[in-house]
């Protein structure tokens, strides 16, 4: 972990007011509340408005961070923003923030690692802090999915929201600390889940906007089922890394794709649902931002507690992968 120990110094979250239900959904496509809710767990999610961007999210929900942390914009040494919907390809949605922030000309980029980004972003920021390099880094997932989803598109649709989660990374003199971290990637799954039209590869054209190339296109079953064996891979593999067992974990927050995937996970890491955060039934997939909504839902429902052993576990397109465990 470098030469100092790191921790996460406190969360914040925002995620946007309309809510869009499964009724809503049966009106728009041809779906049933039945159908979402057994296949995939998911109620409700929430949609940003119009004129919302994925910066604007990630601004309320890091000023909730800093405020939790008891910092202003200006003692920040670095801004990460893990996402797959930035305000735009560049300038990156990190200087956006930094701007509107009031931080000071600190190196602020973005990420993209999918739904693992919040992972990805507190594993780079730990190291930063780790070597001493740096004391104060926010690492923010933001998402707005439902600008890239194609609402015509009963697979995607329904299971994708917009939202946004943030953490203050700072040395730890004290227990509370990132134990271990595992990150993984494999590109031989890239053409599982993305958005083909809108890049170098395929750059916008009227035809790329006729044909729906700038939507999210996903082959969901192929996904599933190598969720579930590489998150349970990557929980073992962290908590190796961190020497404990599962008995150790006193809670786990995974990435909220899909409550079959959870269920699935969860069973053969031998734990009770009781001890993982879901809020899926309520957020749906916000991509990088789902664990880091999570995260911050479940310290203010008093669920994490200090001294707790968390694990923090993701999946996602790339393919992607991380699991982080800490101590709260
Ligand atoms: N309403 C009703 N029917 C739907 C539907 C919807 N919203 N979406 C798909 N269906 C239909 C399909 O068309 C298919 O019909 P068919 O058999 O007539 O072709 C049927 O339901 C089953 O589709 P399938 O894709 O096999 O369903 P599934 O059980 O795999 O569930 C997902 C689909 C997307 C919910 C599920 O695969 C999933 O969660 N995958 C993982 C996603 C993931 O991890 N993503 C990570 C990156 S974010």
């Amino acid at each position: 972990m470098g030469i100092r120990k790191t921790k996460i110094a406190g969360t914040g979250s925002y995620v946007p007011e309309k809510i869009l239900t499964n009724a809503d959904l049966e009106k728009m496509v041809e779906t049933s509340d039945e159908w979402i809710s057994t296949r995939t767990g998911i109620k409700e999610r929430r949609i940003a408005a119009k004129e919302e961007a994925a910066s604007d999210l990630a601004y309320y929900a890091s000023k909730e961070a800093l405020q939790t942390v008891g910092i202003k914009p200006e003692d920040l040494d670095m801004i990460i923003v893990a996402t797959i919907t930035p305000d735009m390809v560049f300038p990156a949605t990190a200087c956006i923030l930094q701007q509107r922030l009031g931080a000071r000309e600190v190196p602020a980029f973005d990420l993209e690692a999918a739904c693992s980004g919040f992972l990805y972003g507190i594993s780079i920021a730990s190291q930063f802090i780790g070597t001493g390099l740096y004391n104060n880094i926010l690492v923010v997932a933001a998402e707005t999915l439902s600008k890239i989803i194609d609402w015509e598109d009963r697979n995607t649709c329904v299971i994708f929201a917009d939202g946004a989660g943030a953490a203050v990374l700072q040395p730890s003199n004290d227990n509370s600390r990132i134990i271990s971290i595992y990150l993984g990637a494999d590109g031989g799954g890239a053409d599982l889940v993305g958005v083909p039209a809108g890049g170098s590869r395929m750059p916008a054209s009227f035809e790329t906007v006729r044909n729906k190339q700038h939507y999210m296109k996903m082959k969901g079953n192929e996904l599933f089922k190598r969720a579930v064996r590489i998150m349970v891979e990557a929980v073992n593999i962290s908590l190796e890394k961190g020497d404990l067992d599962y008995e150790d974990v006193d809670f786990f927050i995974p990435h909220q794709a899909n409550i079959r995937i959870i269920q699935a996970v969860t069973k053969r890491i031998n734990l009770n649902m009781d001890k993982v955060y879901v809020n899926l039934n309520k957020c749906g997939n916000m991509s990088a931002a789902s664990i880091a909504v999570a995260l911050d839902q479940a310290v203010k429902e008093g669920k994490v507690k200090r001294g707790d052993k968390v694990v923090l576990t993701s999946f996602g397109g790339g393919l992607t992968w991380g699991s982080i465990v800490l101590e709260w």
